[in-house]
């Protein structure tokens, strides 16, 4: 695996070749992820060293900001510059490479595209067309949608009981887009930036902006955007940072999808909402049997089970689970069925007994009393 300090190179290097062929949306993409490595880095490092990783990420930030803004003339000499910086080693001299590595990427994409799409989503069909019309239409062919006085861009947001696909949604929406996808989750900003979470987001805010269209998805939203008020110095700083931060793209020209995702759309600052982002909303419900069908089938093709074992009956049987529910209780039972087939030395087939007894170790992870709650919050928000 290439070290932290490997990549960054390579997308700097991806970056400068982009910009002496004109290629100009993966200029700012490289730009922006070489920054992003750069920030990793600085996180990895103490003192002048994560001083100068900084300066390196926010100059390669400037650079793809440039590039969008001027053309590529102007960044060429600029690009020079941050050379220098971006040539940087850790200079310390006990600091090895694979102590820079970051094992945590999921938690911090910029820009990567998901290997995710719509048809490996069963089921949310009215969830899926709501995205189609308001989100990937427009963003696919701006020429039509300005021409109906549509604008792309804004924001929706997701919410529902956890574990039936909102972030699976999200990323489906990156992979039926050709766009550079940002993807932040609240809970491990919080907790790996700490003091800084809302600078980092401000950063990222601004990364997107780099971007003539860009998906922000911004997961686990209530985490990152919690209700002001409180005794929390960060949480009243990052929404007041995030509302400026989006009230400056107001006024920009870029694209900008922000979607956000919540279990708990309840526990949002309220003026998330009335800043016109998050003006659309979709609830993502359990699973319903057709969904449940396809959730099973996925989870049984090429494997091979016993023929009592019936897909219509276990989808009905398993209505009040959540999509993740079924695909734990599905990897349940086919290892309770391999400790079987291992034990007894004979050919490895799913059973219905197997599933039978996964049901008893995996009950359902959503309440009636769960639902309840989002009916309450759409009858008082959005009615
Ligand atoms: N409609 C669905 N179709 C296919 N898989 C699903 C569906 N809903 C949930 N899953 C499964 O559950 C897992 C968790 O879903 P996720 O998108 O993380 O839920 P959420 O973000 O709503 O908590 C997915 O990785 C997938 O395996
Ligand atoms: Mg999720």
């Amino acid at each position: 695996m290439n070290t932290l300090l490997d990549r960054k190179r390579q997308y700097e290097a991806d970056c400068e070749a982009a910009i002496k062929s004109g290629r100009k949306k993966e200029a700012i993409i490289a730009a922006a992820r070489a920054a992003e490595l750069a920030f990793k880095l600085a996180e990895k490092t103490e003192g002048t060293v994560s001083q100068r990783y900084i300066e390196d990420a926010e100059g390669w930030l400037e650079i793809g900001e440039r590039i969008k803004a001027k053309g590529f003339d102007q960044v060429r000499g600029k690009r020079q510059e941050a050379k220098g910086a971006s040539d940087l080693k850790p200079k310390t001299s006990n600091l090895k490479p694979e102590e820079a590595e970051g094992p945590e990427e999921s938690e911090w994409l910029v820009g990567e595209k998901p290997n995710m799409t719509f048809d490996k989503i069963c089921g949310m069909v009215e969830a899926k067309q709501a995205i189609m019309e308001m989100v990937v239409y427009p963003l696919m062919q701006p020429e039509k949608s300005e021409a109906l006085g549509l604008n792309p861009g804004g924001g929706v947001l997701l919410y529902g009981p956890p574990g039936n696909g909102k972030t699976l949604l999200g990323k489906a929406i990156a992979g039926e887009l050709d766009c550079p996808f940002f993807y932040a989750s609240g809970a491990s900003i919080r907790s790996k930036w700490h003091g800084e979470s809302e600078q980092r987001l401000s950063k990222l805010l601004k990364s997107a902006q780099a971007c003539d269209v860009a998906v922000l998805f911004l997961d686990e939203v209530e985490g990152l955007l919690p209700k002001r008020g409180g005794s929390s110095q960060v949480d009243n700083r990052i929404v007041t940072q995030f509302l400026a931060d989006v009230g400056g793209f107001e006024e920009s020209r870029n694209t900008l999808l922000i979607l956000g995702a919540t279990n708990k759309p309840w526990d949002i600052d309220e003026a998330v909402f009335r800043t016109g982002r998050f003006d659309e909303k979709i609830y993502i419900c359990p699973p319903d049997e057709p969904a449940r069908t396809g959730i099973l089938a996925m989870e049984l093709a090429g494997v091979s089970y016993d023929e009592a074992l019936r897909v219509d009956e276990w989808a009905a049987r398993l209505d009040g689970f959540s999509g993740s529910d079924i695909v734990g209780i599905m990897k349940s039972a086919k290892r309770i069925s391999l400790g079987r087939a291992i034990r007894e030395d004979s050919d490895a087939v799913l059973t219905v007994n197997d599933i039978e007894a996964a049901l008893k170790k995996i009950p359902s992870s959503i309440t009636e009393k769960m639902l309840k709650e989002y009916a309450r919050f759409q009858e008082q928000r959005f009615n």
